[in-house]
């Protein structure tokens, strides 16, 4: 089989780099020249572990993957050609914006030749895949092809073995055609076992917004009961545990913190919300975790700044600035967030990241940024942790302590315990406890 992938981004990238180890021949599709050019010599336009090594294998071992400027040099003869640009959020009213989708949808139509599945890999909203339907249809007749949705629910920092052994496969479909394809596509995932659900196209758009989206309510829940456990001497971590280990609930999703960021829950909790008004649904529950979320950073810094006086000239060292960690991805980071916000109180802000500082200095150029944490902590009023990198789990304190001019941390990511830092001369907060 031949696949097209347009689009190079996290999805598209992974996707085409994956199937590849599937053992299909894959060319992916951009606009952008740059880009492809450094595909072509194997730089990849992210971090993400285990990509470069996967596109140096199929670049230049198995040549099962290329990279070309159009689809029309792309598309002959290709089977299942799959859609995986950008939706961002619009500006004006937060729906997702597709134009990049219906750009796409008019190329192919242009382009078709033979019979082929075009599948939509983007997180779109209900009703998306159908309208690319009709615009295709509107230019040729509907013999040449299907759509299909097919979203995508991998992970930054493990995308490739979120791809490789997935919970499941989500397919929608409205042939037993493209079913077929699509089933003969993923047959590889058929020897470890994974469940693969059929549904119509409707419900399988449905699916991916609903799964962010309850992913984000059950952070968006933990972190509202954190604050009340601060309140009345409770740890959100003990909690998060006697929750999760009833079956129903499950453990993961439950940890506390500055508030879900990065560029699929933000935006997908405001998609979705749109599309319930749109329908005349009340979806206050979503709305609801919209706008605790996007409060959170604020109330974290009050809780920063309540806790200490941080006078002229202060200095604070924040640990981590990727929305997450294994990523260079800093598109909605809660911790650049609460950067602003606490420089937008006088307070100036070193930091460290191992990976996202590049990323970050393009977004806020007045950060001071360092090399390691020990330099990043030299005469500093506090520490944040923003994010969890592992880097950051076995910090030597004591030699902290040496450096640092007030032995405050504020670990916002729970990952160590108070009274190990205590021990140490340390005031500790986290959060939730
Ligand atoms: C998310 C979903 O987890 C994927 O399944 C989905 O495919 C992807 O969006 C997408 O739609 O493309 P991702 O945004 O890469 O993946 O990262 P997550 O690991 O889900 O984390 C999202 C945010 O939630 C991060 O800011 C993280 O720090 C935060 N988070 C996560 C918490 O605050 N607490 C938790 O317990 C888990």
């Amino acid at each position: 089989m031949k696949l097209v992938i347009v689009g190079t981004g996290y999805v598209g990238l992974i996707s085409g780099l994956c199937f590849s180890e599937f053992g299909f021949e894959t060319i992916c599709v951009d606009k952008d020249k740059r880009r492809i050019q450094e595909l072509e010599k194997g730089i990849c336009p992210f971090f993400e572990p285990g990509i470069k090594d996967l596109l140096f294998k199929h670049l230049n071992k198995t040549k099962l993957i290329s990279f070309k400027l159009s689809l029309t040099e792309a598309m002959n003869n290709a089977d299942i050609i799959f859609i995986t640009v950008g939706t961002p959020s619009r500006r004006i009213d937060a729906e997702a914006d597709l134009t990049f989708i219906w750009d796409v949808a008019n190329d192919i139509a242009e382009n078709i030749k033979n019979y082929c599945v075009i599948v939509t890999k983007s997180t779109v909203p209900v009703g998306t895949t159908n309208k690319i339907k009709k615009i295709i249809q509107s230019k040729i007749e509907d013999e040449k092809f299907d759509v299909v949705s097919n979203p995508e629910f991998l992970r930054e920092g493990s995308a490739i073995n979120d791809f490789m052994r997935p919970d499941r496969i989500v397919i929608g479909t409205e042939t037993k055609k493209s079913e077929k394809i699509m089933r003969e596509l993923y047959r590889p995932l058929y020897l470890i076992e994974t469940p693969i659900i059929s549904t119509n196209i409707a419900t399988a758009e449905i699916i991916k917004y609903a799964s962010n989206s309850f992913l984000a309510t059950k952070i968006g829940f933990i972190n509202q009961v954190a604050d009340l456990c601060e309140e009345v001497g409770a740890n959100v971590q003990d909690v998060a545990k006697g929750m999760g280990i009833d079956k129903r609930i499950g453990p993961k999703f439950l940890h506390a913190g500055p508030g879900f960021g990065g560029s699929c829950f933000p935006k997908d909790v405001k998609a979705f919300v749109t599309t319930a008004k749109k329908h005349n649904i009340d979806f206050s529950i979503l709305e609801a975790v919209n706008s605790s979320n996007n409060q959170r950073p604020k109330k974290i810094v009050k809780k920063i700044l309540d806790k200490n006086k941080f006078g002229p000239d202060s200095k604070i060292a924040l640990l981590g600035l990727s929305f997450k960690p294994d990523t260079d991805d800093i598109r909605d980071s809660t911790s650049l967030k609460i950067a602003k916000i606490l420089q937008e109180n006088d307070i100036r802000i070193n930091c460290y990241d191992p990976k996202a500082m590049e990323n970050s200095k393009i977004y806020n150029n007045n950060l001071i940024f360092f090399d390691t944490v020990y330099e990043a902590c030299e005469g500093v009023n506090a520490i944040i942790i923003g994010t969890e990198w592992n880097e950051f789990r076995a910090l030597n304190f004591h030699k902290i302590k040496e450096k640092i001019k007030n032995p405050i941390i504020f670990d916002l990511r729970n990952i160590y315990k108070s009274e190990e830092l205590e021990k140490i001369g340390f005031s500790y907060y986290g959060v939730g406890k």
